[in-house]
């Protein structure tokens, strides 16, 4: 019996995980939040409703503002997410280094907000109201700790200026950001994740990315953008454009991303006559994904790619030259993974010669 109680707890625990988890995937952007427990980093699932907050008041020694609930296990951080909040608390202790702000209804932030503060690292200002100058306003450039600032879904209509130089992630998803303030990134040497998706960029001109020497992911998906955009940075290894209405993909489209891994052009209203034959003829592409678009064709791909996602097009044809240009003891294709579902062709359509061809392909959806 006891066995078995101790089994429902797992399971429960087990649960528990597994829905917050989903919960955190949908707070930051999308892009989930990876924890170093080495360097002290607390937990990002909201207190509320897990713990009491006067039991945290009355077994913690240490001030903590009113609106605010202080763990003991992680004196630095300070959970005020999910209050209903207009406003930020009155007096951060000086010890906040891990501050959450989500969930509130806040719609501007005082500029002494962070005057007694030095030393913070995470600053969460997901899901409230923020207007766009307020971020400019609260001295943030003199946060030299500041690692991470979310402000995704909320009303910014730029990327905020006067960025502390730190930083390594900026996620700003879903907001009606329409320009970035001049110079606003190029101290951001350090930053390696930059969310932007759901806005209404048209352009990226050519200062804005500049300094932006370690950028491994962006997500520029659900934007206004009609062409792939120009400036970005060489060392992107993961770009999002999902969702865009590009009118065509050129040979030079992706001409100076040595590094690009991974990238997403699902929902761009893609036909196959505007594809350039030679646009995805870099072998440093793993995975590629044009779903949800019209094309009629499969596209010229390199050999070295491992991961086509074509599903939900017009594709009635099937031309092994497109991931072959010749088949030998060494020429083959590296896909590992085709999705051609939900396009105008089936199994049978298959050309005899294209096992030679996708020699280890593992799995094929048709
Ligand atoms: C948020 O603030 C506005 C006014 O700024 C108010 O009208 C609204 O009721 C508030 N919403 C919540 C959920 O508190
Ligand atoms: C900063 O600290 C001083 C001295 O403790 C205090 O008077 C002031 O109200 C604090 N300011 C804020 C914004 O917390
Ligand atoms: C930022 O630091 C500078 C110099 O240390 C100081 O003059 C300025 O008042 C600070 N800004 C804010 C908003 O704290
Ligand atoms: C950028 O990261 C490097 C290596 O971690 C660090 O030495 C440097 O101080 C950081 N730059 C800023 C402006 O924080
Ligand atoms: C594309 O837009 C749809 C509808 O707005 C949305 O549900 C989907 O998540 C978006 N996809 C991406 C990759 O942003
Ligand atoms: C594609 O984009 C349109 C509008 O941009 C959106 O309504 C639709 O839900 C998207 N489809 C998918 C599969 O993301
Ligand atoms: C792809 O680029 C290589 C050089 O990087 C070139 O030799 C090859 O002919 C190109 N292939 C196609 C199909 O354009
Ligand atoms: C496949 O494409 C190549 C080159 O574009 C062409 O020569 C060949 O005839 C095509 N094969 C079929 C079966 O259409």
């Amino acid at each position: 019996m006891a066995l078995l109680c101790c089994a429902m707890l797992v399971l429960l625990c087990v649960f528990n995980i597994a829905s917050a988890t989903i919960e955190v995937h949908m707070d930051y952007g999308g892009v989930p939040l990876w924890i170093n427990r080495l360097l002290g980093e607390p937990s990002v699932i909201s207190l509320q409703g897990r713990l009491d907050s006067a039991w945290l008041r009355a077994n913690n020694p240490q001030s903590c503002p009113q609106q605010c609930d202080c763990p003991l296990q992680w004196p630095t951080a300070l959970y005020c997410d999910h209050r209903g909040l207009a406003d930020t608390p009155d007096h951060l202790p000086d010890r906040t280094q891990y501050l959450f702000l989500q969930g509130n209804n806040i719609s501007s932030l005082s500029s002494c907000f962070l005057a007694n503060v030095t030393d913070l690292r995470w600053l969460i200002l997901d899901h409230n109201q923020l207007q766009s100058d307020t971020l400019g306003q609260i001295g943030l450039q003199n946060q030299t700790e500041l690692c991470y600032l979310f402000a995704n879904h909320n009303h910014l209509r730029s990327v905020p200026s006067a960025l502390p130089a730190g930083l390594k992630q900026l996620r700003l998803a879903h907001n009606q950001i329409s320009s970035i303030s001049p110079g606003a990134l190029k101290n951001l040497h350090n930053l390696t994740l930059l969310l932007l998706q759901g806005n209404k960029l048209r352009t990226i001109t050519e200062g804005d990315f500049k300094g932006l020497v370690s950028l491994n992911l962006l997500d520029l998906s659900s934007n206004l953008f009609s062409a792939v955009p120009r400036h970005l940075s060489p060392s992107v290894e993961q770009l999002y454009l999902s969702n865009n209405t590009l009118s065509a993909l050129n040979e030079d489209s992706f001409v100076g991303f040595f590094n690009l891994k991974y990238l997403r052009l699902s929902n761009c209203s893609l036909r196959s006559g505007v594809i350039h034959q030679k646009v995805f003829n870099f072998s440093s592409l793993v995975e590629l994904d044009l779903s949800y678009n019209k094309l009629k064709t499969v596209p010229t791909v390199p050999t070295t790619l491992r991961y086509l996602y074509l599903e939900a097009n017009e594709i009635q044809e099937f031309n092994v030259t497109s991931f072959c240009r010749e088949v030998g003891p060494l020429s083959y294709s590296r896909i590992k993974v085709l999705r051609l579902d939900g396009n105008r062709m089936s199994h049978h359509q298959l050309p005899s010669d294209w096992v030679f061809c996708l020699r280890v392909l593992e799995s094929i959806y048709i």
